[in-house]
């Protein structure tokens, strides 16, 4: 199944830096540099400030991706998402992973994105402790940490982020992938594949640069990925 690629060691570009004027292109230059988990940030305005996109560009997407051998993460930073999980799998995600903050029914949320054929993710705010996993680790196939707080591309990566993934390893099955969101470069990368990350989600260090196909090579060189 192309989502088992969630689990391997890889960098996921962000579309959230990408130019949306020329989006299909930004998406194949960094799966022509050899990207297959495109990162999909999506935003309701509610749960962090900003309002990005939705169903329609993950579907506009989906025959370009999934053409390509690659597969969508999504990524979703909505209130309630529960109640859109549907739609994003039918749009075209692989992958869908909510918020613990952003949802009283946690578990609910985790078996409805694997009742649509979808992997299951579970996102940690930065203030939200590592031990929050374990109730629902048995329905998690990731664990987004994220390495800011979220709503925006292009912040500091938080520090205090590299003992918060060891402790998350710790509490985790071998089978959960963690995977880091924010911040992520050349420099973060490889302190947080130390630490037990094995996906990176990266957008402004890859679509920042004049070169997101050399940007891209060179991070997935840094924690030994193609
Ligand atoms: C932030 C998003 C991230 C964002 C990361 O809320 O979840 O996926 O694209 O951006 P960078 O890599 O610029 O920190
Ligand atoms: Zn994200």
């Amino acid at each position: 199944m192309r989502a088992e690629m969630m689990s391997e060691m890889r960098v996921a570009p962000s579309i959230l830096s990408a130019d949306f004027a020329r989006l299909g292109d930004q998406v194949a230059t960094v799966m022509d540099a050899g990207a297959r988990v495109i990162h999909v940030d999506v935003m309701d305005g509610h749960f962090v400030p900003p309002i990005t996109i939705g169903p329609l560009i993950v579907n506009a997407l989906a025959g370009q991706v999934h053409g390509a051998g690659g597969v969508l993460d999504v990524h979703l930073m909505i209130e309630r998402p529960e109640r859109h999980v549907q739609a994003f799998a039918d749009a075209g995600a692989d992958a869908i992973t909510v918020h613990l903050e952003a949802t009283a029914h946690v578990n609910f949320a985790l078996n409805a994105v694997k009742e649509a054929g979808c992997r299951a993710g579970l996102a940690l705010n930065p203030g939200t402790p590592a031990v929050a996993v374990t109730e629902v680790a048995d329905l998690v196939d990731h664990v987004l940490c994220m390495t800011v707080n979220p709503g925006w591309g292009g912040q500091s990566f938080i520090e205090s982020s590299i003992d918060k993934l060891t402790r998350l390893r710790g509490l985790l099955p071998a089978s959960c992938t963690i995977e880091v969101d924010g911040g992520v470069d050349t420099e973060t990368a490889p302190r947080c594949a130390d630490a037990g990350a094995t996906l990176f989600v990266a957008g402004s260090h890859v679509f920042g640069a004049p070169d997101p196909a050399q940007r891209y090579q060179a991070l997935a060189a840094s924690i030994g990925s193609i």
